[in-house]
């Protein structure tokens, strides 16, 4: 792994534990007994502006060797996706959503209109990606507005684009035979699994099977109060071969239901 990789996956990984603490506490627990961690995706969330959308996050990573690969939509959240793989098999993939502004409420387009009005430097003048900050400032109400409209659009308000969550690749673990035992393992050391429709999503059928944890409430600065509010969560994800024989790597439909798990983790 390049250094130039290495730190950007450094950057990106510090700045979600700044928001999502659970998932370095899980990373000790797990290099505590020996296991050496992969990631299996870095999953980033935005808005589907000119300037924050898809293509301009994904510009950093293009930029050192991941490619672009299928293109997913999830018309129930209002989500459009795409992620990106590397050639170096250690990598993560890197899955980036944005929301549909167009498809939101009325009131929703305003409040969102607002932020990116004028808009925020984009990762190119900036010359730092655009994660590296919250680029607008956001009262407490319109937050709560947003999130009771659609809890992806207030977690982006409220954290700014950049990643939601970090998912450890199972098949790098040497000491849990599958996630039924990662489940165990974190319940027992005090984490809540979003286990809405059973903890573990998806099956061997769909190739993919992933376990999450609830988003823990972090305290975030608005301009006019700090509030506490849900964060990301932490991901574990085993992956199955195609008849083929060639390892899946793609999100469907498993994706999609880890959007509508995490909403609903969050509006608990
Ligand atoms: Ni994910």
């Amino acid at each position: 792994m390049g250094v130039r990789i290495a730190e950007l996956l450094d950057v990106l990984w510090r700045d979600y534990v700044s928001s999502t603490p659970q998932a370095e506490r899980i990373r000790q627990l797990l290099t505590q007994r020996g296991e050496i961690l992969c990631n299996d995706h870095i999953a980033l969330r935005t808005y589907g502006v000119a300037g924050i959308a898809i293509e301009a996050l994904a510009r950093p990573f293009e930029a050192l060797g991941w490619r672009a690969r299928d293109r997913y939509r999830f018309r129930d959240q209002h989500v459009r996706a795409r992620y990106w793989q590397h050639d170096d098999d250690e990598l993560p993939k890197v899955l980036i959503s944005e929301l549909a502004i167009e498809e939101l409420s009325p009131d929703a387009q305003a409040v969102i209109g607002a932020l990116v009005d004028p808009p925020g430097p984009g990762c190119d003048e900036r010359g730092a990606p655009p994660w590296a900050w919250r680029p607008w400032r956001i009262r407490h109400a319109e937050y709560r507005a947003l999130f009771a409209e659609s809890p992806y659009a207030g977690w982006v308000a409220a954290f700014g684009p950049g990643v939601h969550h970090f998912t450890v690749d199972v098949a790098s673990l040497s000491t849990f035979p599958d996630l039924e035992a990662l489940a165990a393992f974190l319940i027992e050391h005090g984490f809540r699994l979003d286990d809405a429709g059973g903890a573990i999503k998806g099956s061997r059928a769909t190739r993919l099977e992933q376990l999450s944890t609830r988003a823990d409430p972090v305290a975030v600065a608005f301009s006019d109060t700090t509030a506490r509010i849900p964060s990301g969560h932490y991901e574990l994800a085993r992956r199955y071969r195609l008849p083929s024989g060639e390892l899946f790597h793609g999100f469907v439909p498993a994706s999609e239901r880890s959007f509508e798990s995490t909403d609903a983790g969050i509006s608990r």
